[in-house]
């Protein structure tokens, strides 16, 4: 059947969502290709660009290629990610490791001369630490994936007081000097830092739809909170389910994106238009919940004494 111009998802909610790209739109949800789509955009007209591309693993929606095939595919979309980035712009890659017979490969380093040779500066390699994942067998079980945040030039956005974090503790006082008794911290909080513990979405988590690897919406939302300005837009060319849009409308931004996959496209229209409405449930950056000792659970059955 063929697809048409404007995706109206529900008459409740009476939001259409554009598929194809102009200035101006709150929103733009593309399907096909994302070389295709960058096509569209014009040169410069990006703030911020946000995504986790295939891993080249197998899942689903990807063939394994031979990896320096997979690094020139890359290649190709890095390079047309900068020509639509604004000269203040951001681009933020998050990866994991291509795993081949137990051998890894980090994706953020095999891809970081696609950056460089853009004359793209890195400001930060983000780690992103969560609880969850497989269980290895011979190597440590990976907790963390990257992202690589790079900017175009040196006079770049970067707001930090909206993604300040609580601070450990926050009653603590100058000990010597003038300001002597003093507060000492920041009364907004502290830098988060380049260490960013966040849940993934797995089962439980309140995000999880249908896809196998979303990444959350307040991950996306401290980039997005941190490098962009109110109704700036921010692009995802591998979109999934649309989490980077998500986390752009639900502060105030402009987004557009691109996703092959017509089921995973239709349901990231049907969570946007949540988004746009208030209605999606998202997980708030909040610290991760840890369980109390004396619950069930967390005492050790194995451990004398307990
Ligand atoms: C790692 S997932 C991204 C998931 C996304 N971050 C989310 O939270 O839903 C990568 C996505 O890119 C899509 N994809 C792969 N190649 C693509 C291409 N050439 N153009 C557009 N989408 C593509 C896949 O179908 C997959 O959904």
């Amino acid at each position: 059947m063929e697809r048409v111009q404007q995706h109206s998802l529900s008459s409740q909610l009476k939001i259409t969502i554009p598929l194809t790209f102009a200035p101006h739109n709150q929103v733009t949800l593309f399907h096909g290709d994302c070389m295709d789509f960058m096509r569209t955009i014009p040169d410069q007209s990006v703030q911020l660009v946000v995504t986790s591309p295939p891993y080249n693993i197998g899942k689903e929606y990807e063939d394994v290629l031979d990896i320096e095939a997979y690094k020139a595919q890359q290649r190709q979309v890095i390079s047309e990610c900068v020509r639509i980035l604004g000269r203040k712009g951001s681009i933020c890659w998050q990866v994991g490791n291509y795993v081949n017979r137990g051998e890894i490969i980090p994706l953020d380093v095999l891809l970081y001369d696609c950056f460089r040779e853009n004359a793209l500066k890195l400001r930060n390699r983000i780690v992103w630490h969560f609880g969850h994942g497989l269980h290895c067998s011979n190597r440590f079980s990976g907790r963390y994936e990257t992202i690589n945040w790079f900017t175009k030039s040196d006079d770049y956005v970067f707001n930090l007081d909206p993604v300040r974090v609580p601070q450990k503790y926050p009653g603590k006082r100058h000990f010597k000097g003038p300001r002597r008794g003093e507060l000492s911290g920041n009364p907004m909080g502290k830098n988060p830092s380049d260490v960013w513990d966040i849940p993934n979405v797995k089962a439980n988590h309140v995000e999880k739809s249908e896809h196998p690897c979303q990444f959350p919406v307040a991950l996306v939302q401290r980039l997005v909170l941190s490098l962009t300005n109110a109704d700036d837009l921010v692009f995802d060319p591998f979109l999934g389910v649309g989490t980077t849009a998500i986390a752009a409308v639900i502060n105030g931004r402009r987004a557009a994106g691109s996703e092959c996959v017509e089921g995973y496209h239709d349901l990231a229209v049907e969570r946007v238009t949540k988004a746009l409405a208030g209605e999606l449930r998202v997980r708030l950056d909040r610290p991760v919940y840890e369980p109390s000792r004396h619950l069930g659970l967390t005492v050790n059955p194995w451990h004398k004494g307990n």
